[in-house]
């Protein structure tokens, strides 16, 4: 937030700051999302919807399932959330109870800490490496309730992961949703970045069981960052729980956006245009950033970022990002956001904007490495 806040300043004051700071796709929602939108704003009303979205955007969502992954999902099992960030309040609070220990990757997506935190949970930050390619295993789980003296009651696994990039394969999640299904741990699969892998294979947890709590959202494959909307697909004794919930704290998401979204499924044509202008500025990094001595910690097989190891430039990656900032107008997020304890070693740098910009961004950095 430091880096960002001084980003924006600068650039107000008319420096030529290129931001990789910020998790959020430079491109537009599609061009059909924007019409439907404007087409909705011409009628004029909008309203309240359902607590848990309009049927016209869950039977869509359900189609999308069907159509990406060969999935029957009832769209009655669908809860439509004001962006993923409410559906992990939701989750949260049905699933657990305070003091309920919940398991997720280090380095790890800041908020689930946060969250979970702010709701009385106990968050048992497991530490994952090269030797788990970045993800968390049922042994490393054993591992962590073991040293925190602890029965975990859930675990939260993004895939594609921020910070790391990294993908649990359909092996790797199976492996995790069979552990919690024998242990009686809730599993919650954070799937935003799907839609964004360039190197693996993209499994959701729903082809491996119905027990899985899957959250979704229309901001990153979709860039839809601002319309804040997200969706979970449930095991169906949740739906009715987690309804009474979303009902109270949100009333319903917002209805112009479900619009919006509803009309964004049907956009792959122009965002996999946008996947493929990723996946250019993700080839020049691979090629480019170790050879000046800023090596990806981490396989970037998925999402826009690349979680860069700059321990030969620094062991202050705070400093080193500010002076990055200040010194070259480039703006990146320290790791110590993603992880307390080893990322002060660590930078991560988004790579979700324009190639030109990428470019600029890279050579900006490599001259002032030399
Ligand atoms: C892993 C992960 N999950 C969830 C979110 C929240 O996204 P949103 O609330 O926009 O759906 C983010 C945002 O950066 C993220 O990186």
């Amino acid at each position: 937030m430091d880096v960002l806040a001084e980003a924006t300043k600068r650039r107000a004051g008319g420096h030529p700051v290129i931001s990789m700071a910020v998790g959020q796709p430079s491109h537009p929602a599609p061009q059909a999302a924007l019409q439907a939108a404007r087409e909705a704003l011409a009628e004029g009303r909008i309203g309240y919807t359902n607590a848990l979205g309009t049927a016209r955007l869950k039977s869509a969502l359900a189609w999308h399932y069907r159509n990406r992954h060969g999935l029957e999902i009832d769209p009655a099992r669908i809860a439509v959330t004001t962006g993923s960030s409410a559906g992990f309040n939701l989750a949260f609070l049905s699933l657990f109870d305070a003091g309920d220990a919940v398991a997720i990757a280090r380095p790890g997506y800041p908020a689930y800490r946060n969250i979970l935190g702010a709701l009385g949970l106990k968050v048992v930050e497991v530490p994952v490496s090269a030797e788990t390619h970045f993800t968390l295993t049922p042994e490393s789980l054993e591992a962590a309730q073991r040293e925190n003296d602890v029965t975990l009651k859930g675990v939260l696994l993004a895939s594609p992961a921020n910070p790391t990039g990294t993908v649990t394969g359909r092996d790797g999640l199976k492996a995790l949703a069979d552990y919690c299904a024998a242990h009686s741990i809730a599993f919650i699969s954070d799937e935003i970045y799907h839609g964004l892998t360039f190197a693996s294979e993209e499994a959701s947890a729903l082809e491996l069981t119905d027990e899985a709590i899957v959250i979704n959202s229309f901001s990153k494959y979709y860039c839809m960052t601002g319309w804040r909307i997200g969706w979970m697909v449930l095991p169906e004794r949740l739906v009715r729980p987690i309804e009474r919930v979303a009902q109270s704290l949100y009333i319903s998401p917002p209805e112009l956006s479900q619009i919006a979204a509803t009309a964004a499924l049907g956009a792959a044509e122009e965002l996999d245009k946008v996947k493929a202008s990723y996946a250019a500025n993700r080839d020049l990094l691979l090629d480019r950033l170790p050879k000046i001595g800023l090596a990806p910690a981490s396989p970037m097989d998925g999402a826009f970022y690349a979680y860069l190891d700059v321990s030969r430039f620094t062991n202050d990656s705070m400093g080193f990002a500010k002076r990055m900032l200040t010194e070259i107008n480039v703006a990146a997020t320290p790791g110590l956001d993603f992880d307390p304890l080893e990322g002060h070693r660590t930078l991560r740098v988004s790579y979700a904007g324009s190639q030109a910009e990428i470019a600029e961004a890279v050579e900006r950095i490599a001259a002032w490495l030399k």
